[in-house]
């Protein structure tokens, strides 16, 4: 499988796909009433597609000025480990390069070995200065 059968877009998931990219990738489960509130206000996304079908995807969310965060970075696990997730990634922070202004502050929160990932575009560790938390509504 080459590089060039995945082609990188940039546009946000639909629903349908946001929500079974997730699920295929491992991550939590989010309702089709809160993907259709919430995807239409991010900032940028891209879409990996391979013959028409997204297999990958990632997003940054934020105020547009004071902080940005990335999130739903996932590569459906037949697709991964070919460098699909550095291509999500890469796209995010060079957009960010491109458009944020100085002082802009970009986290996001790592699950498992995916710190390795990030940190090849140089995001560093919050702790132990401070610990990045969360609130989860059920
Ligand atoms: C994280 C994820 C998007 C990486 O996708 P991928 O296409 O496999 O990533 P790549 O092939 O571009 O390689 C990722 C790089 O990160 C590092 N890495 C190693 N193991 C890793 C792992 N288990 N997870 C993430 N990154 C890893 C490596 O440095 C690798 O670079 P290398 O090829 O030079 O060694 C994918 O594993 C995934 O969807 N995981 C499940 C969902 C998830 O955890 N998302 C992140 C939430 S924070």
């Amino acid at each position: 499988m080459t590089d060039e059968e995945y082609e990188l877009v940039e546009a946000t998931p639909s629903s349908d796909d946001y929500r079974r990219l997730r699920i295929a990738a491992g991550l939590s489960p989010k309702s089709a009433e809160a993907a259709v509130a919430g995807l239409p206000n991010t900032i940028y996304a891209v879409v990996i597609r391979k013959d028409g079908e997204a297999i990958g995807m990632g997003r940054i969310i934020g105020d547009r000025g004071l902080f940005f965060q990335i999130v739903d970075i996932a590569v459906d696990p037949k697709h991964q480990k070919r460098g699909l997730g550095k291509r999500i990634v890469g796209a995010l922070v060079e957009h960010l390069h491109k458009t944020a202004l100085p002082g802009a502050y970009i986290s996001l929160i790592a699950d498992g070995e995916a710190h390795r990932l990030y940190s090849l575009f140089g995001f560093k560790p919050t702790a132990p200065r401070s610990i990045g938390m969360y609130l989860h509504f059920k």
